[in-house]
C-alpha cells in the first residue's frame, strides 16, 4: 500500500492550509493511496536549540514524527506563506526531523521519499512564494518533489462549510496532483 503522510505548517484551529491537507489526505484515499493527517498541533516541539538538542537528544515528539515519517514513502506538506515564506512552525518540524537519534542519520529518513507541496492563503497568490521555499527545503533534505503543486488563492472564499472547495477547479488540480504522488509512490516502490 502506498503510504502518504499528509501535514499542513499551521497548527491553528481554523487554518486553511489544514483544511487544504485533510482534503489532499481523502483525496490520497480516493486514488488508492493510505494517507495520515497529522496535525502539528498535537507534535509540540521546542524551538530548535542546539544546547537543548546536545542536553535531552531530540524531543520525544520529534522522535514521533520521525517513526510515523519512517512508514510513509510519500509526504504532502500544506505550506503557509509568512511574510512570503514558510512558517516557523514547518522549518523548526522539519530541522528536528532531520536531526541523527542514536544510531540513525537524520537525512536517511527523507531519501527516497517523494513529496508534493500545496499552499493556500486568503491573498490573491494562494501562498505561492512558500511553495518554492519549502520545495526548496524539501529537496535540500533528499526529497524528490513533484513539479506539480497547488496555491489557493482567497481562500476565506474558497471553501465551503463541509470542507470541500467552492470551485472545481481546485477540486479537479488537487485530485490530480494526488494521483501523480501516488502514482509515482507506486511505481517506485513496485519496481
Ligand atoms: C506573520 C504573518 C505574515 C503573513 N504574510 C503573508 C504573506 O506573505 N503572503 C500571504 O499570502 N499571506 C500572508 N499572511 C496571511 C496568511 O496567509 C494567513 O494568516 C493564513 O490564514 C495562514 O495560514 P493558515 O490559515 O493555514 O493558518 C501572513 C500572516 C502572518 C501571521
Amino acid at each position: 500500500m502506498t503510504r502518504i503522510l499528509v501535514f499542513s505548517g499551521s497548527a491553528r484551529a481554523d487554518s486553511f492550509n489544514k483544511r487544504l491537507a485533510r482534503m489532499a489526505a481523502a483525496s490520497v484515499q480516493q486514488q488508492g493511496g493510505e494517507a495520515t493527517f497529522v496535525d502539528l498541533r498535537d507534535y509540540p516541539m521546542p524551538l530548535y536549540d542546539g544546547d537543548l538538542e546536545q542536553a535531552s537528544g531530540v524531543p520525544e515528539h520529534a522522535r514521533r514524527m520521525k517513526a510515523l515519517l519512517a512508514e510513509h514513502q510519500g509526504l504532502i506538506v500544506a505550506s503557509p506563506e509568512y511574510n512570503g515564506f514558510i512558517t516557523p512552525l514547518l522549518k523548526n518540524t522539519l530541522d528536528w526531523l532531520s536531526r541523527p537519534d542514536g544510531e540513525e542519520s537524520g537525512l536517511a529518513l527523507f531519501q527516497g521519499r517523494v513529496a508534493c507541496v500545496v499552499s493556500a492563503s486568503p491573498g490573491g497568490f494562494g501562498g505561492m512564494r512558500s511553495l518554492a521555499l519549502a520545495r526548496q527545503l524539501l529537496v535540500n533534505l533528499g526529497v524528490t518533489v513533484l513539479p506539480d503543486q497547488l496555491a489557493v488563492p482567497r481562500a476565506s472564499q474558497a471553501f465551503d462549510e463541509t470542507g470541500g472547495f467552492v470551485e472545481d477547479g481546485n477540486r479537479q488540480r488537487l485530485d490530480q496532483l494526488c494521483a501523480r504522488l501516488v502514482e509515482t509512490v507506486d511505481r517506485l516502490h513496485r519496481g
